[in-house]
């Protein structure tokens, strides 16, 4: 597992928009009522709740306590939510579909983890998934490593898997899913208030923050994307995502 850690209720407050866009995903999963469905890094759980709505058979499950303790706490009737790790689910032929929003490219070893999916989906089940694709927010990492060398710093190794479709098609096809489409497309994501840059990089890329003079760092941070990533009034993360719809 990556050594992130999650702050559910900073997740919440300023990073609703992932979730948000994962209700587009929902409709490309477009899951029955009675299906039994796997929000595979349910974070607060939204979805699960979103699903259970629409009398879909949710569960959630997460790696991050702090995640499915905000997910129960959030959602108190719902006693749907585990921790549990992406590449050892350890249910076999259970679920309809495995759903999962903004969560692959956490995850190290996709082998393992395409492979778990498969082992918990039913024969005909579909895995649908939606997470960062090669040069996923390129400008910000590229410009924050640059900062970092300019201090004298190594530039921070990156935990994030961002693969091409070529490459993630083989990994899922590998586990004995059969990719029915998947694509990589641009996201460019407005975030929220003129900090949020600065939130974003403490909530999804604190490891970029080791050994920096902080205020130094996001000064010389915005001066150096200003131009490209600030629209309008606000900050945009240039966001690139890989969605894939397979079947076992
Ligand atoms: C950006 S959040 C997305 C949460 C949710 N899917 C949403 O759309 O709001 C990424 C989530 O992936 C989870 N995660 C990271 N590595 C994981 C793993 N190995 N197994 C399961 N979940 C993992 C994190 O704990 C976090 O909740």
């Amino acid at each position: 597992m990556s050594t992130q850690t999650w702050d559910a209720a900073l997740y919440d407050r300023h990073h609703g928009f992932v979730a948000s866009y994962g209700q587009d995903l929902l409709e490309l999963l477009a899951a029955l009522p009675g299906e039994r469905v796997l929000d595979l890094g349910c974070g607060t759980g939204d979805h699960v709740a979103l699903l259970r709505s629409r009398r879909v058979v949710a569960d959630g499950v997460d790696a991050s306590a702090e995640m499915i303790a905000r997910a129960e706490e959030k959602y108190p009737d719902f006693p749907y939510f585990a921790v549990a790790d992406a590449r050892k689910l350890g249910v076999e032929g259970r679920y309809d579909a495995v759903f999962s929003n903004a969560v692959l490219h956490w995850v190290p070893q996709p082998w393992r983890v395409a492979s778990s999916v498969a082992k918990a989906l039913k024969p005909g089940g579909r895995f649908v998934a939606e997470f960062g694709g090669s040069g996923n927010v390129g400008t910000i990492i590229g410009a924050a490593q640059d900062v970092r060398v300019e201090a004298g710093l190594p530039a921070a190794k990156t935990p994030w898997y961002y693969p091409s479709v070529a490459q993630y098609a083989r990994v899922v096809e590998r586990a004995g899913l059969e990719v029915r489409s998947a694509w990589l497309f641009d996201r460019p994501t407005v975030l929220d208030g003129t900090a949020g840059l600065e939130n974003w990089v403490r909530m999804f890329a604190g490891f970029l923050l080791e050994g920096v003079d902080e205020a130094v760092f996001f000064r010389k941070l915005e001066e150096r994307v200003h131009e490209v990533l600030w629209r309008n009034g606000a900050w945009w993360a240039d966001y690139r995502r890989l969605r894939i719809v397979a079947v076992k």
